[in-house]
């Protein structure tokens, strides 16, 4: 996937080739491999992928937590980290604040004391202290509660003040390992909504890190989507969501459709082509090199079919389907529907009413899926 224009412009972090293996290691792949990108100011990055892939790693090399063998990170012209220099600037030179999954907060401390010893472990005037303090807690909505027990408050609160001592040292970079697992699913859509607010506020840049796909597309400037160590994709969140480019990427961040086929014509100027698929034709956007005769794995999103019981006047990609199966989940229905021998998933407004075995029509707009190159092609 190409650059896009969200991350163009001067790199603020510049992470090259970052490559990390853990001694005594079994497993045949290093935990993070070689991988690049970098982040311009005041712009958030989300490192996305499944467990184990490599996410708290980067960040940790990222905050000197770990030391690479190989490659390099910069902040803002600064170096902290060039391998082939022997260049390693410690955690604490660094001025890079960090949130973690468990808040880290001390619980013989108040709130306040748990915020102004991140200060006071950097040797800040005196003076400097409560007023900064007091402002970070102010920005976290925490004031009212400086004197407060730590441990006497919500998971939420906690989070909250974890974000504070990680605000209030006014760091180059916010790292976050994630920040919200720990949280139950409603307060966990409030926080980030909080935290892309406070992000954006203080225009800081930060790299953020998550398994959750619905999370990484609510709050992140761009994403890079990881697996075994490496970053297979990068983009906005609808760049990601749109145009995936692999199977792996489809998949993780939300549900589609993968169908085989074949491309029975390339990508005419428009990167739009045709593909033969078991039933029938469909004309959509081709990503990366793909040419007559190609064996390809069209994506289509279950939401972008639409769906009605009368024929749509449009000649492509129109198909008459079966219905198999219906769920009503309040704001949607999710449905299976059966085209010639293909099962596929649908979305569509709970004001369709389906129902299992009506046969109805299905339309797609060739915008709105992607073939990408087969698996047997890929490897
Ligand atoms: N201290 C360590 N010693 C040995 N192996 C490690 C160490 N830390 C991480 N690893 C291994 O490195 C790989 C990447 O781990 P990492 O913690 O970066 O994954 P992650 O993407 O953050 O996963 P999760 O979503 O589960 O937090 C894994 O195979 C892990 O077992
Ligand atoms: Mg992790």
């Amino acid at each position: 996937m190409t650059p896009t224009g969200i991350l163009a412009g001067t790199p603020y972090l510049r992470v090259e080739a970052l490559a990390k293996r853990f001694p005594g290691d079994a497993h045949e792949l290093a935990a993070v491999s070689g991988i690049s990108f970098s982040v311009p100011r005041g712009k958030l990055f989300t490192l996305l992928g499944p467990s184990g892939c490599g996410k708290s790693t980067t960040l940790r090399c990222i905050a000197g937590l770990e030391k690479p063998e190989g490659g390099f990170v910069g902040v803002n012209g600064r170096t902290y980290v060039d391998c082939a220099a022997n260049i390693f600037v410690p955690p604490d030179k660094r001025g890079i604040g960090m949130v973690f999954q468990s808040y880290a907060i001390w619980p013989h401390m108040t709130v306040y004391q748990n915020v102004a010893y991140a200060l006071e472990v950097k040797k800040t005037p005196h003076s400097e202290i409560r007023p900064r303090v007091m402002e970070a807690l102010e920005l976290v909505g925490l004031a009212a509660f400086a004197n407060r027990s730590a441990p006497k408050l919500s998971g939420g609160q906690q989070q909250r003040v974890a974000l504070a001592r990680a605000i209030v040292g006014r760091p180059s970079l916010l790292l976050f390992d994630e920040p919200l697992s720990n949280l139950d699913a409603k307060l966990r859509e409030r926080m980030r909504i909080e935290i892309r607010e406070l992000q954006q506020r203080l225009e800081i840049t930060t790299v953020y890190v998550t398994h959750d796909q619905a999370e990484a597309l609510a709050i992140s400037d761009a994403i890079a989507v990881m697996e075994g160590g490496k970053i297979l994709a990068v983009g906005t969140p609808r760049e990601i969501y749109g145009a995936p480019g692999s199977r792996f990427v489809a998949d993780f961040i939300g549900m589609t459709n993968i169908v085989r086929g074949n491309a029975v014509a390339g990508a005419g100027s428009d990167g739009s082509g045709r593909v033969e698929v078991p039933f029938g034709t469909v004309h959509c956007r081709f990503e990366g090199g793909i040419r007559p005769g190609d064996p390809v794995d069209v994506l289509i999103r279950p939401e972008n079919m639409v769906v009605s019981r009368a024929r749509p006047d449009s000649r492509q990609n129109v198909w008459q389907a079966a219905v198999e199966g219906v769920t009503f989940l309040g704001e949607y229905q999710d449905a299976t529907v059966r085209v010639s021998e293909q099962s596929l998933r649908i979305r569509v407004h709970p004001g369709l009413e389906l129902e299992k075995g009506e046969q109805v029509y299905l339309e797609l707009s060739a915008g709105r899926c992607s073939a990408i190159r087969g698996e047997q092609a890929q490897n």
